[in-house]
């Protein structure tokens, strides 16, 4: 066992955390996770028209459902995601509303934009003076993890730049940026995420002062993940240097190399992606959208194909629930070995 201040702030038995995937479906996914002995975290779906308030509540009563454990869900707070101060109001209400969610429903991963979003929600604060939740914000550079604090969250989820979708215009390091965060603020709790495959890596993240990993890529790779077989049969045939930073709709995101990625040039900061956004008009984001549909539907060469470099070291598709008995396991065994390094 492998107890951290974060498998006791969750009630978990793990320190792994699934790491949300959206637009794309991560429900059963979740459960899975959850069932495991992780936390399983719901993604910010609006594919195909669809309503992601509705989707999401509609996940939430699923997971409830299919597991008695704690889970999480995401939502991303960019400017250029439109529901999200409306999701940080309504869906603080309807946890409050539901005695099983109240109970399971403890961590809430915002990212993409402002930590503000939902650390000033009215329905967020009440929920929060009646329950154990918790807010974790995506910190993919020191000066984010800052602002995160300030703000008030409960904890980090410090992300590099190997990691699969949203990334940060900085492109640092996951093995950097832990360095930075915990030398700078070593009391947050933290969660490590981005290039995350192994129980070797779960290892290394811990000692570098972590307290649970986040994978996606990993998990896409299993037999209860929704992602299309044609997405997780690209990742055991994958290699590191298969996928590419491009410009995505929040700002660089991190793809497998296709069709679509080609198309895509990649802004260097956030004043270039400004100037861009100024220039987009509702059909290209519209059309934009159309790239993860193809995906969803399985056209992996068209669509837009989130995936980080821990595609390279995953071989084959497996069960969530021996990859977390695998990892933990292994980082188990190594933490166990390392003293015979220290001569007496
Ligand atoms: C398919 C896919 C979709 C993603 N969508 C989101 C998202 O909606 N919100 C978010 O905060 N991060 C998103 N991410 C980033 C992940 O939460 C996480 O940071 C990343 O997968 C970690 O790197 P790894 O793939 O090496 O484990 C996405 C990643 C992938 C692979």
């Amino acid at each position: 066992m492998l107890e951290t201040n974060i498998t006791k702030m969750f009630g978990i038995e793990h320190p792994i955390i699934g790491a949300p995937m959206g637009p794309f479906y991560t429900t059963k996914l979740a459960v899975a996770i959850s069932e495991a002995g992780g936390l399983g975290v719901l993604s910010h779906t609006n594919l195909l028209g669809r309503s992601s308030e509705k989707e999401l509540k509609k996940n939430m009563e699923y997971v409830v459902e299919h597991t008695d454990k704690p889970f999480g869900f995401n939502i991303r707070t960019s400017r250029m995601q439109p529901d999200a101060p409306h999701l940080c109001r309504v869906i603080p209400k309807f946890i409050m509303g539901d005695q099983r969610l109240r109970e399971q429903c403890t961590y809430i991963i915002t990212s993409a934009g402002s930590p503000k979003t939902l650390q000033s929600s009215r329905s967020y604060k009440k929920l929060k003076e009646s329950t154990e939740v918790k807010n974790f914000h995506v910190a993919p550079a020191l000066w984010l993890a800052k602002k995160c604090i300030d703000s008030g969250v409960d904890g980090l989820v410090v992300t590099g730049t190997e990691g699969g979708g949203h990334q940060s215009y900085e492109k640092i390091s996951t093995l950097v940026l832990l360095q930075q965060v915990t030398e700078k603020f070593p009391d947050i709790p933290l969660v490590a995420c981005g290039g995350f495959a192994t129980g070797a890596s779960l290892a290394a993240a811990l000692s570098l002062g972590a307290d649970a990993i986040a994978m996606g890529s990993r998990f896409i790779a299993t037999h209860e993940s929704e992602f299309h077989e044609n997405y997780k049969d690209i990742i055991p045939e994958a290699d590191a240097v298969d996928t590419e930073l491009v410009t995505g709709v929040f700002g660089p995101i991190r793809l497998w190399k296709n069709e679509y990625s080609k198309n895509h040039g990649l802004v260097s900061d956030k004043q270039e992606k400004l100037a861009a956004e100024h220039q987009m008009t509702v059909e290209m984001l519209m059309e934009d959208q159309k790239h993860y549909e193809m995906t969803y539907d399985g056209d992996i060469q068209h669509g837009a194909v989130l995936l980080g470099q821990s595609i390279g070291i995953i071989e084959k598709l497996e069960k969530v629930n021996s990859i977390i008995n695998n990892v933990v396991g292994d980082a188990e065994r190594i933490i166990k070995e390392l003293p015979d390094l220290v001569k007496k």
